[in-house]
C-alpha cells in the first residue's frame, strides 16, 4: 500500500518536515488500521520536530500524536470498518508513526470508539482537550464545587487552557483566565472566563512568598515552573491543582507550606500512559455532559501540509486555541 505522509527526517542539525509519499513500512504494527480524517497541532507535536526536542526515539517518523478517523481493517474484534474513532497518546507520533499520514496503523488498545462526538470534534479536542478534560474530571473528583470560589487556568490561550475555560464555566464555576497575550481577551470572555488576568505574577516586581493570600479553589495549570509556585502559594484551604505541563519551566521554586499548612492537593495529570478503559469511559463524558459549548469557537482549520508554519507558532508562543489538521484529502 502506498500513500502520503508528512515525514519528519533529520537533516545536519535540523528536523526537517516533508510531504512524501511511502509505503506499508511507515504504518507502525497494530491490529487496526485507520484512514485518518483529522490530526491535530500539539506542543509535544512541536517538540517532535525540533532538533533537541526530547520527545521523538528515533527519526524518520511520522508524527501527529493524535488522529482521528474511520477504521478501514481490523484485527480485534473489538472494531470494525466503518467505525469511528480517535486514537492519540501512549507511543503515537513519537515512537509509533503517527496522525500525519493518510493511514495509520495502532494496537486495538490504543484505540477509542468514538460516540456523540464527529472525527473533527475528536481531533479538534485531540490530546491538549483531553488534558483539559482530565484535570477538570480530577477537581471534580477532588470535590471541588462552584461555590468553593474562583478556579484559575493558566496558559488560558493554549489547547490545554482553553478547553478548560470552556469546560469549567461550562460547569457553572467562575473562571479566571491568566494569559500572556494581551488581545486574546475576547476569546476568553466568549469562552466562559468572568476575568481575564496576566501571567503570574502579575506585578513583575512581586516577591514570590510560599503563602500569599488565598484566592483560588482550584486551578488548572499547564504552564508549571514559576508560575506554578504563584498559583500554589494563591490556593484556598482544601484547594487542588491540576497539573500537566511545563511551557513555563520544569522547575518549580515552591515548599511544602501550601500542603502541610492548608491542605493544598498537586494532582498530577498524565495523558499519554492514561489506561485504555478509563480513557474510554472519559471520551464518552467529552461527548456528553462534558461536552465543550465552543469548539468551533477555538478551532482552527488547516491542511495537514500546512503543519510546519502551525508548529513553528505554537514552539514560539503566538498561537490561541486548537488547530485541527485536515488529513483525508490534503495531499
Ligand atoms: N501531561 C500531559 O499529558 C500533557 C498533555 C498535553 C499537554 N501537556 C503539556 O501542557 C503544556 C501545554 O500544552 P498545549 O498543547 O496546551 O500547548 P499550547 O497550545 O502551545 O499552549 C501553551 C500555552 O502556554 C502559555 N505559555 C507559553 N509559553 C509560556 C511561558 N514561557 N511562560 C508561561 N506561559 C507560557 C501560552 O498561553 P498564554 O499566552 O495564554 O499565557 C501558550 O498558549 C505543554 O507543556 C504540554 O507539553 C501535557
Amino acid at each position: 500500500m502506498q500513500f502520503w505522509a508528512m515525514v519528519a527526517r533529520e537533516a545536519g542539525d535540523d528536523v526537517v518536515l516533508a510531504r512524501e509519499k511511502v509505503g506499508d513500512d511507515f504504518l507502525g504494527t497494530g491490529t487496526v488500521t485507520i484512514k485518518v480524517h483529522y490530526s491535530s497541532a500539539n506542543y509535544k507535536d512541536g517538540l517532535a520536530v525540533t532538533r533537541g526536542g526530547g520527545v521523538v526515539r528515533e527519526y524518520p517518523i511520522v508524527p501527529g500524536i493524535d488522529l482521528s478517523g474511520e477504521v478501514v481493517e481490523s484485527q480485534d474484534p473489538q472494531f470494525a470498518p466503518g467505525d469511528l474513532v480517535i486514537a492519540h497518546g501512549y507511543d503515537i507520533g513519537v515512537a509509533h508513526h503517527g496522525g500525519y499520514a493518510e493511514y495509520a496503523r495502532v494496537p486495538a488498545g490504543w484505540v477509542v470508539k468514538l460516540d456523540g462526538l464527529t472525527p473533527r470534534d475528536a481531533a479538534t479536542l485531540g490530546t491538549a482537550g483531553f488534558t483539559a478534560a482530565m484535570s477538570v474530571a480530577a477537581l471534580l473528583d477532588h470535590g471541588l464545587t462552584p461555590e468553593a470560589g474562583p478556579v484559575l487556568v493558566t496558559g488560558a490561550t493554549g489547547g490545554v487552557g482553553t478547553v478548560a475555560v470552556d469546560l469549567l464555566a461550562g460547569l457553572g464555576f467562575e473562571v479566571v483566565a491568566s494569559t500572556g497575550k494581551s488581545d486574546a481577551g475576547d476569546l476568553l470572555t466568549e469562552l466562559g472566563a468572568s476575568r481575564v488576568i496576566g501571567r503570574l505574577p502579575e506585578d513583575p516586581d512581586a516577591k514570590l512568598r510560599p503563602l500569599g493570600k488565598a484566592v483560588w479553589a482550584g486551578a488548572v495549570d499547564s504552564v508549571g515552573g514559576t508560575s506554578l509556585a504563584w498559583v500554589l502559594s494563591a490556593v484556598k484551604y482544601g484547594g487542588a491543582v491540576a497539573a500537566s505541563g511545563l511551557t513555563g519551566g520544569a522547575a518549580v521554586p515552591t515548599t511544602v507550606l501550601p500542603f502541610i499548612l492548608r491542605g493544598v492537593s498537586l494532582l498530577g495529570i498524565d495523558s499519554v500512559q492514561f489506561p485504555i478503559a478509563r480513557r474510554r469511559a472519559l471520551w464518552t463524558r467529552l461527548g456528553a455532559d462534558l461536552k465543550p459549548r465552543h469548539l468551533d469557537r477555538l478551532a482552527n482549520e488547516a491542511p495537514v501540509t500546512e503543519v510546519a508554519a502551525v508548529l513553528r507558532d505554537i514552539h514560539s508562543g503566538k498561537h490561541s486555541g486548537r488547530t485541527v489538521l485536515r488529513v483525508a484529502g490534503a495531499f
